[in-house]
């Protein structure tokens, strides 16, 4: 537990990730101040904290929030790889072309600590595993582009200007808050474990296998997941490493894969249900394994992953039977 109050600005608070982390947060004595525009969030999850209603570009919103805390850390943005390739201006502007506005309110105020959402999509497909923070950035979709080029934004400017930035490059996130706060809630739902609780629920007809035919084990595609609540607490101590330390890209995953078909069977045990399942053609630029080295986190911010995928599931499972919001 920290012994201070500072206030953090988590901008996309009301959003999946963002909200597990302002409780992981206010767990170790930060007050978190929540921005969002409730775009793709859900006022709900930001239930018992400040929630200030507010684009990322408003930067005379911005002025004086910023100029209360201590520290940003940078959720919002478009997260569909699917609807980046249909709709890509929609992610450079919201992801790049706002996130640069965001950046300058910040540089604005006095506020020199930047935690940012960035992700496994800017590796695109690995030449080699498993994936190390060196390996090769070649994002495969616009999605993962925007990642990129707010990564490098970060690095030119905290060189130039001076800014202390930790780009904190998950993999797949997965699970609910343990003690049922907050959840997975997303229209539509794209990620793998909701929605095959939404084939159990008969809320879709299926879950799709996009492609069996892989060069893996069970011919599915491997994922690296990891808990959203891990995820939480590596923003924290990504936090009380910048207080001490310089800017640092660093990986966030479990180090282990696990097959789609592997994900449904853990969801069939835990659920006692069958997961309704569509096979249908691969997904162009969908690698067969994407598994992650966690070293360098645990090097640096002391961070590894703690939940099991039985965890995942069974948290995100409790979260899904709840009425949503
Ligand atoms: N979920 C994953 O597996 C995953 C993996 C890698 C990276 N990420 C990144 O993590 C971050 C959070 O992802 P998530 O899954 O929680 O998504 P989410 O959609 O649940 O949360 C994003 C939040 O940002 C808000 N937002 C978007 N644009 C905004 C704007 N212009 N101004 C203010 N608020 C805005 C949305 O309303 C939403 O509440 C994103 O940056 C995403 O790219 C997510």
């Amino acid at each position: 537990m920290s012994d201070n109050n500072k206030k953090i600005l988590v901008t996309g608070g009301a959003g999946y990730i963002g909200s597990h982390t302002a409780h992981a947060l206010a767990e170790h004595g930060y007050t978190p101040i929540l921005y969002d525009n409730l775009s793709t969030g859900c006022r709900k999850l930001a239930d018992g904290f400040e929630l200030i209603e507010g684009d990322i570009a408003d930067t005379n919103k911005l002025a004086p929030i910023l100029a209360r805390v201590d520290a940003v850390m940078h959720f919002a943005a478009h997260a569909y790889v699917g609807e980046s390739v249909v709709n890509p201006q929609k992610y450079f502007q919201n992801n790049v072309v706002k996130g640069l506005r965001f950046i300058d309110a910040v540089f604005n105020s006095s506020v020199r600590k930047f935690v940012f959402s960035s992700s496994c999509a800017i590796y695109g497909i690995p030449g080699q595993l498993p994936i190390t923070e060196d390996s090769p950035r070649q994002p495969i979709n616009p999605y993962g582009a925007t990642k990129l080029a707010f990564e490098n934004a970060l690095n030119a400017y905290s060189k130039a200007y001076g800014l202390r930035y930790a780009a904190l490059r998950y993999f797949n996130a997965a699970g609910a808050d343990p003690k049922g706060r907050v959840g997975e809630v997303h229209d539509p739902e794209t990620h793998l474990i909701p929605s095959a609780f939404q084939a159990i629920q008969g809320k879709r007809d299926a879950v799709e296998i996009l492609g069996d035919d892989y060069p893996t084990p069970d011919g599915t595609c491997v994922r690296d997941y990891v808990h959203v609540s891990d995820l939480a607490e590596a923003h924290v101590s990504a936090l009380e490493y910048l207080e001490k330390n310089e800017s640092l890209a660093v990986n966030l995953a479990s180090g282990r894969g696990h097959s789609v078909k592997e994900v449904f069977a853990t969801i069939e045990q835990v659920c006692g249900k069958n997961v309704p399942v569509r096979i249908s053609t691969r997904r162009p630029g969908d690698p067969p394994i994407l598994v992650a080295d966690p070293t360098k986190a645990k090097e640096t911010l002391g961070w590894n992953a703690q939940y099991s995928l039985d965890e995942m599931v069974s948290t995100a499972w409790q979260w899904a039977r709840r009425p949503n919001c």
